[in-house]
């Protein structure tokens, strides 16, 4: 990422003898304030206030060694570094063009005064809109290859805030959210619950998982993540459901450790974002801060886009991902016998490369289509996926050829079914396949058991797998969107060609299970997508009847669904429903042409989480907005002042709402798009249904637009 520093940052050293116990290091930025001491024992302990209102009471810090339980007391300090920063950064893509990075650090070195006198570092830095800490291993004569038994980070909340959470699951963040007060929390239900594809593993019934959304009873919002996840495994918190103290429980491997470290090392960050305003975590930019810059030189590969795909029908059972039903019985032809509802036969991709042309979508993504899926899922096996072979029916020159001539771009699927040593012994030759036939980004997924066998989706192995597989794309120039990986910390800073991740339930679970709530997707935003841009999969417009199972549908409006693709930002968004679904609402599905997938500013209008999103963006280059506003189960009268628009310039807003009698549950189909023009002194009036909303697109006005009437 192209860096542009505006203000050059002044850097302060203060060395030496300030060891004293008791000595209170204080670092402030605008209303957020961090305290640092040891006690009395010589643990590290912090806290965090945001104005004259504490956040988080004083809390320790600490790491046990495997082999050594003292390593986390017993310090003194030897010395503390300070440095302000204030530079802004343009990222490859994402929901800004220019991102300001504004903090005061401080380093607090510690050293132990007994024993083998270990050195420990901690870093603080304190934004305008929360904290970020980690801890440092230097290098030192007496630690070099450790392993981290536990981490003791400690997080003491202030009260019983209201919570929106998932267990802590090893191996998935596929979970609905439960809203409670954190006395509530209880993992073991909702583990126990869940019947679905996804492998879960809940170790701690007091366990949940980070980006944690918390609002305190005086209206203050709190979200805990970590930013920076690599070289270590992930963090996840157990909550004392009687003190609301939350501790660090980090994912361990297949021996029960947690990570494997080499001095001079580090921790991720982290992160505890604050705001008396909903709207400010969502725009919160701290996370990606915290990330390195961009490892990736020349970027310009590197292209957000729309895509369609062969797998909605998959999902819903129109569709098979399998070749044959019968893979042990060959045909005359030496190849297993068809089962005639293959999804990614050529002519069928070739009815979707139209769709995406005609419509100027830029991808197709096809699932189904190399050998291995009569039988990839729930057996733990190795091999399951040859990523290079092709089924009979898919003739993948002739299907690359033909996207080519059309200008759309294949996407590559890649299902591992868990077995990541598979899929890394093939890695090279999937890429020199994808490179040979065109394919300039790849989805990945990881359903299923992991192998290395007692391995987790979220352990310090698997994540350093997705890494691995993210530079080698690099390498390649391919795109990635990973699917059932750990949830995201910011690293599309550091590798933007990682463009997407799953992590999370997406709109998929209304194919195959009870589906989401109403409510889910404005609970995302505050949690699973504070880490970073997620392969939702929205745009279903037949939201019934696609399912044989009795009350199967998606819990959203329509119009919903059109508003999703703003406030659910990803630079890589699939309009996910068939074609021939849009082709009967094509005055609807021209929100999903227009709407584009890289923003030169976003304005969070207004939000609650588990309640209601609004968002603007602008796109880059044109001057246009795009607004999404969606609600929960309840309807909803959204005013939407249009000041961000430039003064003195006429647009042309074009509004896809609900219509008058929507409902998600029994009228979820029915919208209505009108157009208007407006200007910046323009004030929105949108209703949304019970679990619906509205897309609106803000296009500068043209010679065009003769005739159109002003909104009033
Ligand atoms: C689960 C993924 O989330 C989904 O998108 C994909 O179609 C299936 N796995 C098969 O790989
Ligand atoms: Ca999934």
């Amino acid at each position: 990422m192209k860096k542009i520093f505006i203000c050059m940052f002044s850097l302060i050293i203060i060395h030496g003898a300030i060891a004293q116990e008791n000595k209170t290091i204080e670092v402030n930025m605008n209303k957020v304030k961090l305290q640092f001491m040891l006690d009395a024992d010589g643990r590290p302990v912090y806290s965090i206030n945001y104005g004259q209102s504490p956040v988080i009471k004083p809390s320790h810090l600490g790491i046990k060694l495997q082999n050594d339980s003292n390593f986390d007391d017993h310090f003194e300090l030897s010395g503390t570094e300070r440095k302000s920063v204030d530079e802004t950064w343009n990222p490859v893509w994402g929901e800004v063009s220019r991102i300001r990075n504004h903090y005061e650090q401080v380093i607090v070195h510690l050293k132990q005064q007994s024993g083998q006198k270990r050195l420990l570092d901690l870093v603080f830095r304190v934004f305008e809109d929360g904290v970020g800490f980690r801890y440092e291993f230097p290098q030192q004569p007496n630690l070099k290859y450790f392993v981290v038994a536990d981490e003791l980070t400690e997080f003491s909340l202030t009260g019983d805030h209201k919570t929106f959470w998932i267990p802590g699951d090893y191996d998935s963040n596929e979970y609905p959210y439960t809203i409670s007060p954190i006395s509530k929390v209880d993992a073991s239900v909702l583990a126990k619950s869940a019947t679905d594809i996804a492998v879960r593993f809940v170790p701690d019934q007091y366990g949940i998982q980070t980006p944690l959304m918390m609002k305190t009873a005086e209206g203050l919002y709190i979200n805990i993540h970590e930013a920076a996840l690599k070289d270590y495994t992930s963090m996840q918190l157990h909550v004392d459901i009687k003190t609301f103290k939350l501790t660090t429980n980090l994912v361990a491997d297949a021996m029960g450790n947690k990570a494997y470290m080499h001095a001079p090392c580090k921790t991720p960050w982290r992160t505890i974002i604050i705001s008396d305003k909903a709207t400010e975590i969502l725009a919160s930019k701290m996370i990606l801060n915290l990330n390195d810059p961009s490892k990736i030189e020349n970027t310009s590969w590197i292209r957000p886009m729309k895509f369609v795909g062969i797998w909605w029908e998959m999902q819903t059972g129109k569709s098979t991902w399998s070749y044959s039903d019968r893979p042990d019985t060959l045909g005359a032809d030496g190849n297993p016998i068809p089962n005639g509802r293959h999804g990614a036969n050529t002519a069928n991709v070739k009815r979707y490369i139209d769709f995406a042309a005609k419509n100027g979508i830029q991808g197709v993504l096809v699932e189904g289509w190399n050998i291995g899926w009569e039988d990839w899922f729930g057996n733990w096996k190795e091999n399951v996926f040859d990523f290079a072979k092709p089924y009979p029916d898919f003739d993948v020159k002739a299907i690359n050829d033909y996207a080519a001539s059309k200008d759309v771009k294949m996407i590559m699927h890649n299902e591992t079914s868990g077995s990541a040593t598979s899929y890394e012994r093939q890695m090279d030759t999937a890429f020199r396949f994808m490179n040979k036939y065109g394919y300039t980004s790849v989805k990945t997924g990881y359903v299923g058991k992991i192998i290395p066998r007692g391995e987790h989706h979220d352990g310090q192995w698997m994540i350093d797998h997705y890494l691995r597989v993210a530079e080698k794309a690099a390498q390649y120039h391919v795109m990635l969107d990973s699917h059932e990986p750990v949830r995201p910390t910011g690293l599309q800073r550091t590798y933007p060609n990682w463009l997407a991740s799953e992590a999370g339930r997406g709109n998929e679970y209304n194919a195959f299970s009870n589906g989401n709530n109403p409510n889910h997707e404005t609970i995302m935003p505050f949690t699973r997508l504070m880490g970073g841009p997620m392969d939702y999969t929205p745009g279903i417009f037949k939201i019934k009847g696609y399912s044989d199972v009795p009350g199967r549908q998606v819990h959203t409006t329509l119009a919903k669904q059109l508003a999703l693709y703003i406030t659910m930002y990803s630079p890589l968004a699939m309009a996910a429903d068939l074609p021939e679904n849009y082709e009967k609402r094509m005055d609807a599905f021209q929100f999903i042409k227009d709407v584009p997938v890289d923003f030169e500013d976003s304005k969070i209008i207004e939000a609650e989480p588990g309640e209601y999103i609004t968002i603007a963006r602008k796109e880059k280059g044109t001057g246009s907005w795009y607004l999404g506003a969606i609600t929960n189960e309840n309807s909803r009268n959204s005013i939407i002042p249009l000041d961000f628009l430039d003064k003195g310039k006429k647009y042309v807003a074009t509004i896809y709402a609900d219509a008058a009698d929507g409902d998600w549950k029994n009228n979820p189909e029915a919208y209505q798009i009108s157009s208007y023009t407006v200007n910046t002194g323009t004030k929105l009036s949108l209703k949304l249904a019970n679990g619906g909303g509205a897309a609106v697109s803000i296009k500068p006005l043209t010679e065009n637009d003769k005739g159109i009437k002003a909104y009033k």
